[in-house]
């Protein structure tokens, strides 16, 4: 009994080092002396990476819009376990990855482990990253290294235990991460597999568009399903889309490279950056994206079911002549409300899209409309003209819950949103 109780510990023990061993096999790689990039790089190498740094939203999270230090990282990332902040990547030797190889960027950019052999947190995508070819990760370390150094030192996270114990991250990974190559599919197009490796690799586009577990990774069986970010909801681009009139490959590149389509309407709050980086990018890459996307979507409705919902849209689109009423005093208040504050944009034969065809008044949650009505509009810069003024100060939070209730009831036949007073005082608290 001894003898076996002695065996069961010691292959614990053995289990037990044996995994530390395993979770600490990633060694710290020599700091390489600083480089002069535009000795050491192809300058058409470095102008590939800055594309490729643009579709994968490098600036978007490297840089803090407080301090404006481009790549300098400190922009703070809310996590379910604490903050986080980015760090920066500028090829600053003290404070930035001046000393890192191009073995040791791209270890971290595939397995989330950085050059001391500490383990990242998955808030950075490198679960997508890792997905990038070994040309295109030359690319980008190039163009990386060519940025001007910037000495800048991030905050510490803010985490609680044990989330900020790094080493707890190789189960993450062991659970999550799959570093096997990108493969294209070989029975689509080349336009079809070149937007899937953009927007599966670089573009993480999944990274929002996707509900992620308690871990918080990705739920792959919910791929494109819709989850919330950032408080805004990235909604579903696939069949649980609930846009009403279907995604096309041209009405996707009217509204990933410019920002609006007259089918569905402006882009906002946290896609605004990633279109404004598809503005600059090559089209053809753009387009690609587009192809990818759209096959999402393979059950498409009947076009009857389609034409029914564009009709719908055109018949409760406000009317000066003859604006709606209810006998519900909530919505009426909220009908009183768009009168004075956004018919006069918002109605028949208006320069605006037909509320009703716009994902953002279909949407399970009221997150996007809120946040517009609070916010306003500051569209991308392929549609400077699609703005719209911010309403928080001049509207009180039970004025907003009115105008919220009166556009889901007035516009969509779907079910009420649910919990306006929560996200509307969660809101102000934080406008
Ligand atoms: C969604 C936000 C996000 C995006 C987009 C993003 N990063 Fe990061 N990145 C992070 C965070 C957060 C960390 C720090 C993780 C940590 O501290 O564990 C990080 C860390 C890194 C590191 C490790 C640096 C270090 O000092 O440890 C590198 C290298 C890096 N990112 C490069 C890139 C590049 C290149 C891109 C674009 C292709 C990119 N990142 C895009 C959030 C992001
Ligand atoms: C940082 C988070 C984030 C990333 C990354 C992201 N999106 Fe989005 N996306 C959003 C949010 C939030 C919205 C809703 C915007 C709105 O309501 O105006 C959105 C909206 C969209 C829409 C409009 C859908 C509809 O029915 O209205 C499309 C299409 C889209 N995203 C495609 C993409 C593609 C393609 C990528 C990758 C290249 C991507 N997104 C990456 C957050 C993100
Ligand atoms: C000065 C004109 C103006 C006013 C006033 C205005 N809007 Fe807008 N709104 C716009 C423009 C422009 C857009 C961008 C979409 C477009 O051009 O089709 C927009 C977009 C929106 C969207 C997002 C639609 C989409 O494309 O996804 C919602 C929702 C919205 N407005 C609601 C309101 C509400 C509610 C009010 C009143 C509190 C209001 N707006 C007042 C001009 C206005």
């Amino acid at each position: 009994m001894k003898r076996i109780l002695l065996g069961i510990i010691l292959v614990g023990i053995v289990g037990l080092i044996g995994g530390l061993a395993w979770a600490m096999r990633y060694p710290a790689l020599d700091p390489i002396a600083p480089i002069d990039a535009s000795m050491e790089f192809d300058s058409q190498v470095v102008a590939l990476g800055r594309d490729l740094a643009g579709f994968g939203d490098c600036s978007v999270c490297h840089t803090d819009p407080r301090q404006g230090l481009e790549y300098a990282g400190g922009l703070p990332l809310e996590t379910p376990f604490g903050v986080l902040y980015t760090t920066n990547i500028t090829p600053d030797v003290e404070t930035g990855i001046g000393t890192w190889s191009e073995e040791a960027f791209s270890r971290a950019m595939r397995e989330g482990v950085d050059n001391e052999g500490q383990y990242l947190y998955p808030a950075f995508p490198y679960d997508h990253f890792t997905k990038i070819t070994d040309e295109d990760m030359h690319a980008l370390y190039a163009y990386i290294m060519s940025l001007e150094p910037i000495n800048y030192t991030p905050p510490e996270n803010e985490l609680g235990f044990p989330f900020n114990i790094r080493l707890s991250l190789a189960g993450w990974n062991l659970l999550f991460l799959d570093t096997s190559r990108w493969e294209p599919d070989p029975t689509q197009s080349d336009e079809w597999n070149r937007g899937y490796y953009l927007a599966d690799g670089l573009g993480h586009c999944e990274g929002c568009h996707t509900p992620r577990n308690l871990m918080g990774a990705e739920i792959p069986s919910k791929a494109y399903d819709g989850a919330i970010v950032e408080g805004w909801y990235a909604p579903a681009l696939n069949d649980e889309t609930t846009s009403a009139v279907p995604w096309t490959q041209i009405a996707l590149v009217n509204y990933l490279l410019d920002g609006w389509d007259v089918d569905h309407g402006v882009s906002a709050g946290p896609m605004t950056p990633i279109v404004n980086h598809l503005y600059d990018l090559p089209e053809d890459d753009g387009f690609a994206i587009a192809k990818y996307i759209e096959s999402l979507r393979p059950n498409l409705p009947t076009e009857a079911a389609t034409a029914e919902l564009v009709a719908f849209a055109a018949e409760r689109e406000w009317d000066p002549e003859n604006p709606p009423s209810y006998d519900d005093p909530g919505l009426q208040a909220g009908v009183e409300a768009f009168d004075d504050l956004c018919a006069n944009c918002h109605k028949v034969g208006g320069t605006t899209v037909p509320l009703a065809l716009t994902s953002t008044v279909r949407m399970p949650e009221a997150l996007n409309v809120m946040n517009i009505i609070f916010d306003g509009v500051r569209p991308p810069l392929g549609a400077r003209d699609h703005s719209m003024p911010e309403f928080g100060a001049s509207l009180t939070d039970e004025n907003i819950a009115d105008v919220l209730r009166f556009v889901r009831v007035q516009y969509t036949n779907l079910p009420a949103w649910e919990h306006l007073e929560e996200i509307i005082a969660e809101k102000r608290e934080n406008w």
